[in-house]
């Protein structure tokens, strides 16, 4: 993946506004015109919790961007104390962030068809990324029953899915059972989601032989590469060899056949 990386220093972002969308899940605009200019989709921001309960940052990947009104739009759930200050931020207020951080999904020139695979919290930054592909977009959600961010995908997609487990909205099944379904086929997928659900789509897009990139998740501690606390085991595709990498500074993003589960 190309570095998107530069040093980048905390800096304070204006809370523009802060809704909530679905049961425990908040949509917050933030104001930072650098921040939202270097964005690429797949890349995330560090937000810092004033509370005392709460001593690491909370890496939150971003959802979409305006840079013309230097912008940002994140969407995270509220699980813990940092979370839930976070949900308390009013217009006016500012929040400290540091980012962008880690590498974003490569966009490569030429790939006509492309398949966005996204399940629950995985779906926030693959709006941006829809937004931004050129060529057909088949737009893949996949949600435990609540649905949220589903009329934004419908402004840049070709083709939208809708999947809950419980088929209340959309279809019922998984992401897998929709793509084998309506079998939607491409030269490029994206993925952003639940880990047992990346492990599913790993091996489709190797048994459909399609391009796979995913972002992989894990718990984080400086979010910039320093802790080593994010480590994952990847396969070095020209030399064979395994090699650990940093989830946060090397990726999140990672090509699905280079990717490990099982560690
Ligand atoms: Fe510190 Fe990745 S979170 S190195």
């Amino acid at each position: 993946m190309p570095s998107h990386n530069k040093l980048k220093s905390r800096a304070a972002a204006n809370v523009v506004s802060n809704i909530q969308i679905a049961t425990n899940i908040y949509e917050m605009v933030l104001h930072h015109d650098d921040v939202s200019r270097a964005t690429q989709p797949g890349q995330f921001i560090n937000l810092y919790c004033n509370g005392k309960a709460t001593l690491l940052p909370r890496p939150i990947s971003i959802c979409e961007t305006q840079s013309d009104y230097g912008t940002m739009k994140i969407v995270y759930a509220v699980v813990g104390a940092g979370t839930e200050e976070f949900s308390q931020r009013q217009p006016g207020d500012t929040v400290d962030i540091l980012g962008p951080l880690g590498h974003g999904y490569d966009m490569h020139e030429g790939v006509k068809e492309h398949i966005i695979v996204g399940g629950g919290l995985g779906i926030p930054p693959l709006l941006e990324l829809t937004k931004r592909l050129i060529g057909k977009k088949k737009v893949v959600l996949g949600f435990r029953d609540e649905t949220f961010l589903v009329d934004a995908f419908k402004h840049y997609a070709d083709e939208l899915y809708v999947a809950t487990n419980d088929g209340s909205v959309g279809e019922q099944g998984t992401v897998i059972d929709i793509l084998e379904r309506h079998h939607i086929r491409g030269d490029m997928l994206y993925s952003c989601g639940p880990k047992a659900m990346l492990e599913e789509v790993q091996p489709w897009c190797i048994q459909h032989e399609i391009e796979g990139q995913i972002s992989m998740e894990e718990r984080m501690g400086c979010g910039f590469g320093a802790c080593v606390g994010c480590v994952t085991k990847v396969k070095n595709q020209e030399t064979e060899q395994w090699e650990y990498k940093k989830i946060c500074s090397d990726g999140p993003i990672f090509y699905a056949k280079e990717v490990v589960f099982d560690v």
